[in-house]
């Protein structure tokens, strides 16, 4: 049986995580806020992004003042979060951004631009335009592997997992709201769908959830050997 998806989102309205980049419940987040926080968020923690993005935007409060901006001060503004193409790629995509006018609201045209890739694209795609897409990042593919009992070891599975995961979001309650939704996956990785110690007893899936019913949801996703 599919997992209902509805209990998915009440449970998210009950606890839906406050973080600087997402919108008030109800509102429709800005996509310059969500693209951002996903190109922080690669490699990087929510605690340890959030400061960042707060000192970002005061730096460059629209996608115009970033591409506007000198590389030199978008660098200094990235320093200490690592991984710096990331803050280059950011430049490159604002500039090509602020040309086109604004976001992309489709899934080619975030694809096409810089830095942005097939997770980021669906991120901002669901988040900031309400598109019914699922956004696959480590937290998803790991709800995913466990809700269905999926044991083919990553990463060859990566593509097979995905496409499961894409069937979440064809529920009528994720179509509904795509954006909480995709949300409501993150929080539900990073919360109760933890890599370790999975809390099961708290988790709004657990009655579908395959994993938790065979006892191996912890172990999930399998990895294969180095
Ligand atoms: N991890 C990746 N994207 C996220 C988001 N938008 N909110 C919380 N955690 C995330």
């Amino acid at each position: 049986m599919p997992p209902l998806p509805v209990d998915l989102l009440r449970w998210y309205d009950r606890h839906r995580r406050t973080l600087p980049w997402r919108a008030l419940p109800g509102r429709t987040a800005d996509p310059y806020h969500v693209w951002l926080s996903e190109i922080m968020l690669q490699q990087t923690t929510v605690a340890a992004v959030i400061p960042y993005f707060h000192r970002f935007l005061d730096r460059f409060p629209t996608v115009a003042d970033l591409a506007r901006a000198r590389q030199d001060d978008v660098m200094a503004a990235w320093a200490g979060l690592g991984y710096y193409a990331r803050a280059r790629n950011l430049h490159t995509c604002a500039q090509a951004v602020d040309r086109a006018g604004g976001f992309p609201r489709d899934m080619a045209g975030l694809l096409a631009l810089p830095g942005i890739g097939p997770y980021t694209a669906a991120a901002i795609a669901a988040i900031a335009f309400g598109h019914p897409v699922v956004p696959v990042d480590g937290n998803v593919e790991r709800v995913t592997t466990r809700l269905f009992a999926l044991t083919d070891p990553l990463p060859a599975a990566r593509k097979a997992i995905a496409l499961q995961a894409a069937t979440l979001g064809d529920a009528a309650e994720a179509r509904a709201r795509p954006s909480d939704f995709a949300q409501a996956l993150f929080d539900l990785g990073a919360g109760i769908c933890t890599p370790k110690s999975p809390a099961c007893v708290l988790c709004p899936w657990q009655a579908a959830c395959a994993g938790a019913r065979l006892g191996i949801a912890a172990s999930l996703p399998a990895k294969a050997p180095k």
